[in-house]
């Protein structure tokens, strides 16, 4: 018997003999020569069989192994420059924990549909397990932004009495014998929570009852959500390309083999490095119509506009100052063009469109209570969060960055559905 160890671990076990324990990928091989690849969730091992080294009753079971059975394996490691891992075993006994009987995703190519109604398997896939690795990455990348400077993890509901983003993608649900909501953003909590700690985040699924099939969007979505006290527009866009800058670098530097097995094209990533560009909305619209003259000018940004503005940047840009009218009763209105908001969207790299959006928020109880009623909510919701105004008031901002859109840019990925473990789907609750 060998030490157990990890398929990650190995290179620091050359020459040892060790046992490890996983699921069989894939085998190939002659009459003198079986080939095994093992996966253990850490990486993807080549196990070579010689008839006449190993164990003649282990050599034999290689008829019956099927795809995905589990396994025990136990060999000694050899350096293999031109494996990925740069191991390979000389393995001895191969033992069958558990047969996989005709695994439902085999190399052949599978259509979408049947892939996601596979997803609990798929993502036993190489392409899959790469994206998911990324994604543990960029999620305790972002912690450690927030948490090493000083920010508080104040997390939010996820019931909630009222709407944060428009009352159209709300989801409803009982709260025993009353109406609640999923959360579409804890925003409001972490403004709250921001006069009790001054900076704050939140980190956790927000919903959205969006009924539509979009690249972009699925109905149950990870938001981090920063808030610092007396900071506004611009101190804000500062803080979201130091840290989108962070994340990314991180990642590139932590995820690089997972990169490869994407085959993500990393030059682009390395250029995202802070300073952003910045554009005033009009900025941002003056571009759009150039290629798309039937953009009306007012009007929130559809994703072949947001397509049409990053393609003029290597790094992703800032745009600022969306028209009052289109966005939420909590944004702060410019005082000097109050026809435009403190707010700013960050538009990703290379056509991945909107990764953040936030702004400076309203600090006046008067004003509030004004656009509460325009926007036709209930003020009694929203007693708690006027508090907020009414003892202490403050200018403050924050944004909430969407881990999905981020992996799937990161990754390159087509769409957002590979970039969840379970994604939930317009049209789609199983598994
Ligand atoms: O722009 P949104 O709606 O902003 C807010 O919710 C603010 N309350 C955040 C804040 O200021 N604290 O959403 C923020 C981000 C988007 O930029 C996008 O990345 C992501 O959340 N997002 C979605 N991701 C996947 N599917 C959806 N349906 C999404 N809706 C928003
Ligand atoms: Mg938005």
């Amino acid at each position: 018997m060998g030490k157990r160890l990890y398929i990650e671990d190995l290179k620091k076990h050359i020459g040892e003999k060790v046992e490890l324990k996983g699921w069989v990928y894939n085998k190939r091989g002659s009459k003198k020569i079986k080939f095994l690849i093992l996966r253990d969730g850490t990486g993807l091992l080549q196990c070579v069989y010689f008839q006449g080294e190993c164990e003649e009753e282990s050599f034999g079971l290689f008829e019956e192994l099927a795809q995905e059975s589990s396994v025990t394996v136990v060999g000694t490691v050899r350096e293999e420059p031109r494996s990925p891992g740069g191991v390979e075993l000389s393995a001895e006994t191969l033992k069958i924990i558990a047969p996989a009987v005709d695994y439902p995703i085999t190399p052949k190519e599978h259509g979408t549909d049947f892939l996601m109604a596979n997803r609990h398997l798929w993502l036993r896939s190489k392409r899959q397990h790469a994206a998911l690795r990324v994604r543990a990455e960029l999620a305790a990348a972002i912690r450690d932004f927030f948490d090493g400077r000083g920010f508080t993890l104040t997390d939010a509901p996820i019931f909630t009495p009222s709407a944060c983003e428009g009352t159209s993608t709300l989801f409803e649900t009982k709260y025993f014998d009353e109406k609640a909501y999923l959360s579409q953003s804890g925003q409001l909590y972490m403004e709250a929570t921001a006069a009790a700690f001054g900076k704050v985040y939140c980190f956790g699924p927000t919903f959205r009852a969006e009924k539509s099939k979009t690249r972009r969007h699925l109905i149950e979505f990870w938001m981090v959500e920063p808030e610092v006290a007396f900071a506004d527009l611009y101190d804000n866009m500062e803080l979201a390309e130091e840290f989108v800058e962070y994340i990314v670098q991180r990642t590139l530097k932590n995820r690089a083999e997972e990169l490869k097995t994407l085959e993500r094209d990393t030059t682009k990533l390395e250029l995202i490095k802070a300073p952003f560009p910045r554009l005033h909305y009009r900025e941002a619209v003056d571009i759009i119509k150039k290629e798309n003259p039937e953009f009306v000018n007012g009007n929130d940004f559809g994703g072949g506009d947001e397509t049409i503005i990053s393609s003029k940047f290597e790094k992703p840009v800032f745009v600022h100052h969306f028209p009052t009218a289109i966005k939420a009763f909590y944004m702060k209105q410019d005082e000097k063009e109050p026809e435009y908001t403190m707010s700013c969207d960050l538009l990703a790299t290379e056509g991945y469109g909107e990764i953040i959006g936030g702004g400076q928020r309203e600090e006046s109880v008067e004003v509030l209570e004004k656009k509460i009623s325009e926007h036709k909510l209930s003020k009694s919701d929203f007693e708690w969060y006027l508090d907020v105004r009414r003892y202490g008031t403050f200018p403050h901002a924050g944004f909430g960055l969407g881990l999905e859109r981020t992996v799937a840019w990161v990754c390159g990925l087509k769409h957002v559905r590979e970039s969840i473990p379970f994604p939930r789907l317009y049209g789609r609750n199983y598994p």
